[in-house]
């Protein structure tokens, strides 16, 4: 796939099936984030926790869902990959470089033909459950700045007004 199809392609999926994705998958969509753009190159800061365990993940889903109780943040993703980063030397620094490496990381998967979803929910869920922080193995002096679902889709979602700019733009030439 070329890139701005898979740019195009990439949306967001709330219904996974069990199917995982391989483990050669999964290397190149991490690799894809690590080569993301990071604030003053401080990859040092960054921390890719990749989680397949189905006890940690129903836990994950749990605390996230305390927010919106009976409901499923996860959505059923077979893969979790949490995103730690020590606090940022500009502020809010981690947060947008927690969107650099994500979004890099959706678009490999679309060009994979694997599903995702940028999960700001998951992190939540994480980042307030001091005993899930443990078991996540977010290092001393970290925080999780972001998580991404990835898996199939069991169900088809559609990606809305795909095609079609959805952020106003102003040229200024
Ligand atoms: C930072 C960020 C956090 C998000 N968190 C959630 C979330 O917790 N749960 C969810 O269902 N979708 C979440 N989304 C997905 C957005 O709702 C989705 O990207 C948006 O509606 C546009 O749809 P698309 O991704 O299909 O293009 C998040 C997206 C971003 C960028």
């Amino acid at each position: 796939m070329n890139t701005l199809d898979a740019i195009n392609a990439r949306h967001s999926s709330r219904a996974f099936s069990d199917r995982q994705i391989s483990d050669a998958d999964l290397e190149k969509i991490l690799f894809a984030g690590g080569q993301a753009a990071v604030g003053g190159g401080a990859f040092h800061s960054l921390k890719l926790i990749v989680i397949q365990c189905p006890d940690l993940l129903k836990a994950i889903d749990e605390s996230s869902a305390k927010m919106r109780p009976g409901s499923h943040p996860l959505y059923g993703a077979p893969t979790l990959v949490a995103l730690a980063s020590t606090k940022g030397f500009l502020e809010n620094i981690e947060w947008t470089n927690a969107g650099c490496v994500i979004q890099n990381m959706m678009v490999a998967a679309a060009d994979l033909g694997i599903d995702s979803l940028y999960l700001w929910m998951a992190m939540y869920g994480i980042n307030n459950d001091p005993e899930l922080v443990k078991r996540v193995g977010i290092p001393e002096g970290m925080t999780c700045v972001g998580t991404v679902a990835l898996g199939y889709e069991a169900q088809e979602f559609k990606k809305p007004k795909a095609d079609e700019q959805r952020i106003e733009v102003a040229y200024i030439k």
